[in-house]
């Protein structure tokens, strides 16, 4: 299975700055087979970036659309409307849950609709410090994924990515970080709850990332974790020397594989 890297810029970057990143990373990344590196910028250089970047070398990603196709929901933008722009969206970002209410429900139909629309979703699921301190932090995985991917058939399943993200450790680059003995046992929870759910072999072939403070020091440590096929990255990927350091990474644990 290809490694898979996604750098969430979040509320970052406007169209200038983003295009000077495009430029850069273009420049360090090289075009590699055994692992697939996306992008994804905000909603309004999402179409800009897409012109800019060499597709053979960089995916794209929303992080974040509306569940509904059409229609009047003043603000939003649709699935529908960027199915041929791209490869990913992230549903259910912490930050989305958090500072916008997004429940489990609403987060299944994200899921549904971006499956319907041929789009791959990265489904974030992850405990906050609290339930994790109130040893809740299975019962809420558990949750999160039996929700998200309660009207899904084990076709469309595969379309599907899940990013574990602890909360607590999102963004706390010099604070509390998820050690790899930490985050195994969830990757070993999803897993078994999708095979629960869909069989053995589909919960084989969910691609499953890690994601929280990961930076060129730290990814080679998460993605030696078994079962880990990649990182979503934040903060560090709006930096060109650590973005691609993260990749460089990536490349050569595959590689040496
Ligand atoms: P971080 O963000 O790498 O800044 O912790 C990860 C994420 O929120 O997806």
């Amino acid at each position: 299975m290809k490694t898979l890297i996604v750098g969430n810029w979040k509320m970052h970057l406007n169209t200038h700055d983003a295009s000077l990143l495009v430029k850069r990373l273009n420049d360090q990344i090289k075009t590699q087979r055994s692992v697939d590196v996306v992008l994804a910028p905000n909603m309004l250089v999402l179409q800009p970036i897409s012109l800019e970047i060499d597709r053979r070398k960089f995916g794209l990603a929303a992080q974040n659309a509306y569940s509904v196709d059409e229609g009047a929901y003043t603000g939003e933008v649709s699935f529908t409307m960027l199915r041929d722009l791209v490869d990913y969206v992230i549903v259910g970002h912490s930050e989305r849950r958090i500072y916008f209410n997004e429940s489990n429900d609403v987060i299944r139909d994200k899921i549904q609709a971006s499956v319907r629309n041929e789009i791959s979703p990265i489904l974030c699921v992850g405990e906050t410090k609290q339930e994790k301190l109130q040893h809740e932090t299975r019962r809420v995985i558990h949750d999160q994924v039996t929700t998200a991917l309660a009207n899904l058939t084990s076709e469309e399943i595969d379309k599907v990515v899940i990013a574990y993200e602890p909360v607590w450790a999102i963004s706390t680059f010099q604070g509390e970080q998820a050690k790899p003995s930490d985050i195994e046992p969830i990757f070993e929870l999803i897993r078994s709850i999708v095979s629960d759910l869909y069989g053995h072999q589909v919960a084989e072939n969910l691609r499953l990332l890690y994601g929280g403070s990961v930076t060129s020091d730290t990814v080679s440590g998460y993605l030696k974790i078994r079962g880990c096929n990649g990182a979503l990255v934040g903060g560090a990927s709006i930096n060109y020397k650590e973005f691609s350091g993260i990749v460089e990474q990536a490349y050569a644990l595959k590689n040496k594989a």
